[in-house]
Formats: C-alpha cells, sequence, structure tokens
C-alpha cells in the first residue's frame, strides 16, 4: 500500500519559507500540505491563493491544498491558477457535492472530500465515487498541534471497506495529530496520506521527524 507523507505549511516557518520548504523535500516528503482558514467555516485565518502561489515557485511536489473556508466554490479557479494539484473541500461547506467535484475536475486539480469528526461516513456515502481523495478529520480543524481523536481510527478503518465494497479507487487522508506513535496503526487501518504539521515542522530536526514518521508507519527502518 502507498503511503504519502504531506507535511503541512501550517506549522512551518513563515520567515524561511524557501528552506524550510527546500529541507522538508530533500528529506523526501511527497506532497505538501496547505490550510486554508477562512475565520468563518473554522475559528483562524490562515492564507490564500498568494502563498500557494508563491510555495508553487519553491517545489515541484503536488500541493494538496485543504480550503477550510464557506462557499469553497467562489475560490477553485484562483487556487488552480495558483498551482493547487488538489483540491480539499469540506462536506460541511457544500450543498452541491456533484457540482464541485465537476467544477474542481474542470479546473484540471483533484477533488477531495474533507469530514469534521463529528460528520458521519453515511453523510457522503453516495458522493465518494466522485472523489479522488477523502480526508478524515482527526482533529477539529482550526489549528495545528491538537491530539488525534482515537475514534477517528474507526472511521479510517469504515472508510476502507466501503473504499473496497464499492471498488472506488479514492486516496483516504487524515489530517491532525498524526506521530510516529500512533502512524502505524492509522496506515495499516487503510490511510494512505498522513499530514503532519506539528510532528515534523516543530520537531528539532524536521527532516529526521519526517523519515522517522515514515519508518514509523511502514515499520521499517530509517
Ligand atoms: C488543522 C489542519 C491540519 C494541521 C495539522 O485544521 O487541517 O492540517 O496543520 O497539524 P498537526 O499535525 O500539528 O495536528
Ligand atoms: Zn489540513
Amino acid at each position: 500500500m502507498p503511503l504519502i507523507i504531506a507535511p503541512s505549511l501550517l506549522s512551518a516557518d513563515f520567515s524561511s519559507l524557501k528552506s524550510q520548504i527546500e529541507l522538508i523535500d530533500s528529506a523526501g516528503a511527497d506532497w505538501h500540505h496547505l490550510d486554508v482558514m477562512d475565520g468563518r467555516f473554522v475559528p483562524n485565518i490562515t492564507f490564500g491563493p498568494l502563498i500557494v502561489k508563491t510555495v508553487r515557485r519553491l517545489t515541484d511536489k503536488p500541493l494538496d491544498v485543504h480550503l477550510m473556508i464557506i462557499q469553497p466554490e467562489k475560490y477553485i479557479p484562483a487556487f488552480r491558477s495558483a498551482g493547487a494539484d488538489w483540491i480539499t473541500v469540506h462536506c460541511e461547506t457544500v450543498d452541491d457535492l456533484p457540482a464541485l467535484s465537476n467544477m474542481i475536475r474542470t479546473s484540471g486539480a483533484k477533488p477531495g472530500l474533507s469530514l469534521n469528526p463529528e460528520t458521519a461516513l453515511e453523510k457522503v456515502t453516495p458522493y465518494l465515487k466522485l472523489f479522488d481523495l477523502v480526508l478524515i478529520m482527526s482533529v477539529h480543524p482550526g489549528f495545528g498541534g491538537q491530539v488525534f481523536i482515537p475514534d477517528s481510527l474507526k472511521k479510517v478503518s469504515a472508510l476502507n471497506d466501503l473504499r473496497h465494497s464499492q471498488k472506488l479507487d479514492f486516496l483516504i487522508s487524515i489530517d491532525g495529530g498524526i506521530n510516529p506513535s500512533n502512524a502505524r496503526a492509522i496506515h495499516q487501518a487503510g490511510a494512505d496520506i498522513l499530514v503532519a504539521g506539528s510532528s515534523i515542522y516543530h520537531a528539532p530536526e524536521p527532516a529526521a521527524a519526517l523519515k522517522n514518521l515514515r519508518a514509523a508507519a511502514l515499520n521499517s527502518k530509517i
């Protein structure tokens, strides 16, 4: 099973964005995860297309843009033009999921769908076939550095079962509180993508932390 490590830029040192991205790229990051927050859907504000465009100039790796914003349909073209390869929206913010998936795909990006911890999988089951990635939030969205909500593991397992029973091939991503002590169980439960912010960027040696996270998830040596 493939493993994609996607460090979340939210925990990076923005005064040294270029060297932080270079460090994480050379340590073997697969993707960069970029958290966009609007102060409406979540109680925090981060950045918009300008920073996505800046990161786009600093790396060739896929940019995984996680939109924690209301009315995401207004901003899909701007994030795609800025260089997003993946655009993930929250099901809680969208009335017409087929239209939004279509809009993202037409823009040239790959569509992802995210669920808050309190949102049941049943709410999105009919729409899974329309998305290339499903992101399970394992903390309440809005801030880095929170503790992993244990029930998220069951949600990943249930989603993995649905993926098999419905013969679908979307990627399963998990976001929030991921570290070397829980990465193995989460990957084994079916998560292909581990998003990790503070456990990588706030570590004394982020490059070593990334390698350590991958080794822990795969139960292999560094
Ligand atoms: C939280 C964001 C996450 C966050 C994860 O709302 O979606 O991507 O950066 O940070 P950690 O890994 O520190 O929980
Ligand atoms: Zn995120």
